[in-house]
């Protein structure tokens, strides 16, 4: 697995707007209210380790932070990009923690931006160099709310991890259902 920092998606939603969120939450499919769990063991929690605990079940799944407002750039590229520590501080720089270990884990965003020191979230789903997939062109066709396909309910997970095979038969089977194209060359160059 590379570290990676999440400094790297230049364009900033900055700060704006976390009063712009309910709008936002509010235009997404009506979800059951969900709260998320208090977690004492996280060592028991499937996926790697993250250097903050960001819990996609609070922002996602409790406050209902659509995926695009974070992963925005899924729509606009092959790849959709872990947001950049100014789109955290936007919400950051005013929202604190609820209990002692939330406000402990917010103040390691706080001191990340402070230090200018983006943290380094570890990748989880990768394919071989040799492999072609354009995001944008399956979130174009599957919808944006299709992410779950792929990607299992994220917004019910403490710590994400990979759902899906992300193997060749796995690809080809849905390419199969869909009646999409199989051949080598489009995901192999
Ligand atoms: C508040 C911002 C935010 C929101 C909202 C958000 N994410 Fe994320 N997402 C992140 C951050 C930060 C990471 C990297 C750390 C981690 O893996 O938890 C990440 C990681 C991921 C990954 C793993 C990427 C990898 O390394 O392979 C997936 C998949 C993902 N998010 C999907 C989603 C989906 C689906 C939704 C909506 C249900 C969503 N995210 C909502 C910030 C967000
Ligand atoms: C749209 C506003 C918003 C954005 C953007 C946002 N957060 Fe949060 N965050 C919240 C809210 C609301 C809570 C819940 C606070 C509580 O009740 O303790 C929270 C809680 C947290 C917590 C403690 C609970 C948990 O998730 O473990 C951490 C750590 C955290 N956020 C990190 C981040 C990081 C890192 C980013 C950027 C990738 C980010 N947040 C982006 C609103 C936001
Ligand atoms: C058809 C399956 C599929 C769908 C639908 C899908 N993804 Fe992915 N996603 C993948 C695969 C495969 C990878 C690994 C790509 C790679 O390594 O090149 C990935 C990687 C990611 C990553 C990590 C990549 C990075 O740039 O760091 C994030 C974040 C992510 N997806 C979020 C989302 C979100 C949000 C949605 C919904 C808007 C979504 N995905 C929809 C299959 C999918
Ligand atoms: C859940 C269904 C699903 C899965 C899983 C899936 N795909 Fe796709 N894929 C599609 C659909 C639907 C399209 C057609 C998009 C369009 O018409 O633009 C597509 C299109 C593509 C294309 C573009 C084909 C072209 O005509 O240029 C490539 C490349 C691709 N997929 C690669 C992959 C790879 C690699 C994987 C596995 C890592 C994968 N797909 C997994 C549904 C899927
Ligand atoms: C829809 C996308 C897709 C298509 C079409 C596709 N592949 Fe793949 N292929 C993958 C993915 C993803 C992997 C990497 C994951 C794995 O090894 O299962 C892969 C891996 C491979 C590997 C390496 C296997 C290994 O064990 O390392 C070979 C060889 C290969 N493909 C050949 C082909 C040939 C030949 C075709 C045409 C008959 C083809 N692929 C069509 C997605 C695709």
């Amino acid at each position: 697995m590379t570290k990676r920092s999440s400094g790297r998606v230049a364009v900033g939603i900055a700060l704006a707007a976390c009063t712009a969120l309910p709008a936002a939450a509010q235009s997404g499919q009506p979800v059951p209210a969900f709260k998320a769990p208090v977690i004492s063991d996280t060592g028991s929690l499937p996926g790697p380790r993250q250097p903050i605990f960001f819990r996609h079940d609070v922002h996602a799944g409790q406050d209902r932070v659509p995926c695009m407002y974070c992963h925005y750039s899924a729509a606009i590229s092959s790849e959709p990009g872990i947001p950049a520590l100014q789109t955290c501080f936007g919400c950051h720089l005013m929202i604190g923690g609820s209990t002692p270990s939330h406000e402990a884990e917010i103040q390691k965003v706080r001191d990340a931006w402070s230090n200018s020191k983006p943290p380094e979230w570890v990748r989880i789903h990768t394919l071989p160099g040799f492999v072609h997939f354009p995001h944008l062109r399956h979130i174009k066709a599957l919808g944006s709310g299709s992410c779950g396909t792929c990607h299992g309910d994220v917004a019910r997970m403490p710590q994400v991890y990979q759902a899906a095979p992300l193997t060749m038969g796995w690809c080809t089977n849905c390419h199969m259902q869909k009646q999409v194209t199989r051949d080598c060359l489009v995901c192999h160059y």
